[in-house]
């Protein structure tokens, strides 16, 4: 299974930190956005992924994240020239997903709490499987419609008149047919090559799963300035709490078995200074 994670974008709604800065390097409490879905594709056993974003961010991701050997992945990346679609992702990533699955995730997508449901739909994945997550406003997403036992029977993105209140996040697990699927998908009327789009071939051709996520998962938006300080609270509160980080990258490795304490250690010794570095001297010590 190979894993994407789309971060770039026009990002204008954050105007004016946007002329400078890329949505997916804001600072969610303690460390950039982009830590919390990397952080899911890791927690699912992922190594191999690949980085899409425009050409003036992706430097920034190659200083954070450099090839991914000090936690023992393997980071790539490549640019998309301009935002013209989520499901170009696959077209982008035609070489590096080769003839694996694959696992995407937007980069502005925050998952936190009992996420066992992705380990699962990765392991059973047929077709594509993706998620409903209730929502107070539909009409921002892409939404699913179910019938009585629970099937999904339509999706279509940003309803002016939404069929359910549940939300498709940005997490999709896809089989290899993903890719002949997006290259031949025409544009919408935005100009977007649509995930919706792909999720609604797969629907057509019976292989589609969609599994609800439960209220235990807390799926966050990131997309207005109020709802990123709400992150930031949140992580906050239950960092403080615990005593324990969320989406620390090396932490995340290190359990994972991606690396060894070795290696953990030299990580942390090219470390500035920081409350980052102390935290994982502790988690090495404990
Ligand atoms: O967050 C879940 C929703 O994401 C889904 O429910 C929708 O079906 C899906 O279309 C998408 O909706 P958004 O309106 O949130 O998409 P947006 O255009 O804001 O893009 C999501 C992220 O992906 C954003 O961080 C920018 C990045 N992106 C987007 C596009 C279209 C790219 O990097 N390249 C692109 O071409």
């Amino acid at each position: 299974m190979k894993g994407i994670i789309l971060a770039g974008g026009s990002g204008t709604r954050m105007y004016p930190i946007s002329k400078i800065y890329s949505k997916q390097l804001t600072l969610i409490y303690d460390k950039p956005l982009i830590y919390y879905p990397l952080s899911i594709l890791m927690l699912s056993g992922i190594k191999d992924i690949l980085i899409i974003s425009n050409s003036e961010t992706i430097p920034n991701y190659k200083k954070l994240f450099d090839t991914g050997a000090h936690i023992g992945m393997n980071i790539h990346y490549a640019v998309q020239a301009a935002p013209k679609g989520i499901a170009e992702s696959f077209i982008i990533g035609d070489k590096f997903i080769g003839k694996d699955d694959v696992t995407l995730i937007l980069g502005d997508n925050i998952f936190y709490g009992d996420i066992k449901f992705i380990y699962r739909a990765i392991e059973n994945n047929e077709g594509a499987t993706i998620f409903g997550y209730r929502v107070t406003d539909p009409e921002r997403y892409g939404i699913v419609e179910f019938d009585n036992e629970g099937n999904a029977i339509s999706i279509e993105e940003k309803p002016k008149n939404p069929k359910s209140n549940f939300a498709v996040p940005g997490l999709y697990v896809y089989n290899n047919d993903v890719v002949d699927i997006s290259k031949n998908l025409k544009p919408s009327a935005r100009g977007e090559l649509e995930i919706t789009d792909v999720n609604v071939e797969y629907l057509n051709r019976k292989k589609l799963k969609v599994e609800k996520i439960g209220r235990g998962v807390a799926w966050l938006d990131t997309g207005t300035p109020e709802s990123l300080l709400a992150a930031s609270n949140f992580f906050g509160v239950i960092e403080a709490r615990q005593g324990l980080k969320v989406a620390c990258i090396e932490e995340i490795a290190y359990n994972m078995n991606f690396i060894n304490k070795e290696q953990l250690e030299k990580v942390i010794k090219d470390m500035p200074n920081s409350i980052y570095r102390n935290y994982l001297e502790r988690i090495l010590k404990d």
